[in-house]
This record gives C-alpha cells, structure tokens and sequence, in this order.
C-alpha cells in the first residue's frame, strides 16, 4: 500500500482494500512486535464526539508499540481562539508521525491534507466519509458472511447524512456486491453519492420498507439517524424510531444473516436482537482495533513491506 492520506472509501481500490484485511488477519493471528514502531506517535484530532474510533486508533498505535498524542476536547484547544483547521495540523504534523481527524464539516479532511506531508486518516468529515469504519466493516463482512464475493447487503436507515452509508456503498461497488438501501424518502442518498454509484457501475436498488428485501440479505448494516446532522429538530422527529429492528422482524431473515452496525445505536435496534445469532456489532466494533493496526503499520512504514 502506497498511498499517504486516506480520505475517502472511493480512493481505496479493491487491491488496497485486500491489503489491509489480510493484514489485520495476520494481525489477529499473531500480533506483530512492538519495536518496529516503538517511535511512532499518533495525533488524534477529534473535533467531534468519538468513543470507538478515538479508543481503537490509541488501542491500535499503543499495541504496535507506539504512542498516541490527544488534542483533548475541542473546547480546551486553540480552535476555540480561532485557529484554522490548515494551522492546527501543519502545527500537528510536526509532534507525530501520522495524524488522525474527525470534524464536523464535509471535505475537512481533503482541505486539510492538502497542507501537511505526514499521512492523514480521515476518522469522519460530517456527513461525507468514514472510509476506515468501511475496513472494519468490510473486514467484518468477510469473517461473518464467509467473504466478500457475491454479497447480497441491505443498508438501512440514514442514508442521507450517514457517512459510514456513503463510504460503505463506494467499497461494496468496488466488490461487485447487490446494495439494497431502505430508508424514509426525505433520508435516502445524497444525489451525488447516488451519481457516483451509478458512475461505478453499483448494482443498487431503494426502498422504503425492509420487508420488500429482508429474506435475501447476507448482511443488514442498520445505522442510527444522524440526529446532530439535521437542520431542524422538527424534521428529526418526523422519522425518529421509524427504521427500528427487534428478533421478531429477523424471523423473515434468512438464518445465516448477519446484523451490523456502526454503533452508537439509539433504538434502531432493539436489545432483544443482541442474543441472537444474528448479531454482529459489538464484534465489529472490536476488529476496529486489528483492522486500524494493519492500516497504521502499512502506513507507518511507507509501503515499505
Ligand atoms: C459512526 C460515525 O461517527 O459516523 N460512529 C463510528 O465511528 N462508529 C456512526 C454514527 O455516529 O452513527
């Protein structure tokens, strides 16, 4: 892998994408020693809530052997005397080795690769892109569903705002998968994802109701409504707890279907759906940690390996 900055799932190809999931398997299998990165520091810039992202990149760097460096709450940093995002990280680049960002504005994260030479991850630019959410994702899909091959995968819920949504469809595309996408009208696709799909080639198909594809899912990725996304509280309100999941809807599943989500949910999916074998989002929050190892370690060393 060779590439620097990782900004977008789109700019992932199918090979890169390969690359870091047998490396977070060899990973899993047999952790890698820690002193080939014992001098590698981490800056983890979250201008937005985070628990899992945040936590798995420190978890990932700390068990390559390697440190993390937190700019803490955005509250107690200098974005707060009016610093602009373009100083902040050429400032950054300069304490760590690779920098990873969350921020609340679509394209912050190509605006701000663009001014430093150590690489960026995008860890969420507002409703844009989430593209190493997608690598767990997808490595999760592979260990679950029994690979990545002729996937049938519903995604369901805020399509609109969900960037864990846009960054997902662009690689599932890139593997030839059938996308199912279900939500109300007013949260489906943006029309620029949608053009892009169209562009690649995506076997795509929207809908508003789960019933119409549930029995022919491999996967069903659920995700929560973006509520700190819309506009207007009223417009949240109008589909909150609309798109909601519980065992008994799995009853038209097929038995091997596996249920994903990003987390955190709210109540789109109801605790009775944890027991079953359905369920598969806390263990894809877990592969958070060996897929951001095996991102890290490919990064870190240049393409070296
Ligand atoms: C997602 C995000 O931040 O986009 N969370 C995550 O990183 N696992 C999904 C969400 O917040 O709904």
């Amino acid at each position: 892998m060779d590439r620097n900055h990782v900004i977008s799932a789109k700019d992932l190809s199918r090979a890169d994408i390969e690359t870091v999931l047998d490396r977070a398997t060899e990973i899993k299998r047999d952790p890698p020693c820690r002193e080939r990165h014992v001098d590698d520091l981490l800056a983890l810039c979250f201008f937005e809530p985070s628990t899992r992202t945040h936590m798995s990149f420190e978890t990932a760097i700390k068990r390559l052997g390697g440190d993390a460096l937190d700019m803490g709450p955005v509250e107690a940093s200098s974005a707060t005397k009016g610093e602009s995002l373009a100083d902040t990280v050429r400032v950054v680049e300069g304490y760590a080795d690779a920098l990873v960002l969350r921020h609340p504005s679509e394209g912050a994260a190509m605006m701000a690769s663009e001014f430093v030479d150590v690489p960026l991850i995008n860890a969420g630019d507002g409703a844009g892109q989430h593209p190493t959410q997608t690598l767990l994702d997808l490595y999760t899909m592979r260990e679950a569903a029994g690979g990545l091959t002729d996937l049938t995968v519903g995604i369901m819920g805020d399509l609109k705002y969900g960037r864990t949504v846009h960054s997902l469809a662009y690689a599932l595309t890139k593997f030839d998968a059938r996308q199912h996408f279900v939500s109300p009208e007013s949260l489906s696709l943006p029309r620029s994802v949608r053009y892009d799909l169209h562009e690649s080639g995506a076997r795509l198909k929207e809908h508003t109701d789960l019933d119409a594809v549930l029995a022919e899912l491999d996967v069903l990725y659920v995700t929560r409504i973006q509520r700190e996304r819309f506009p207007d509280e009223n417009e949240y309100r109008q589909v909150a707890g609309e798109y909601r999941i519980d065992a008994a809807t799995l009853e038209q599943a097929r038995d091997d279907c596996v249920v994903m989500h990003p987390l955190p949910r709210v109540d789109e999916i109801a605790p009775d759906v944890d027991a079953t074998e359905h369920a598969n989002y806390f263990a894809q929050a877990h592969n958070g940690v060996p897929v951001r190892m095996a991102l890290l370690d490919l990064l870190l060393d240049g393409g070296e390996r």
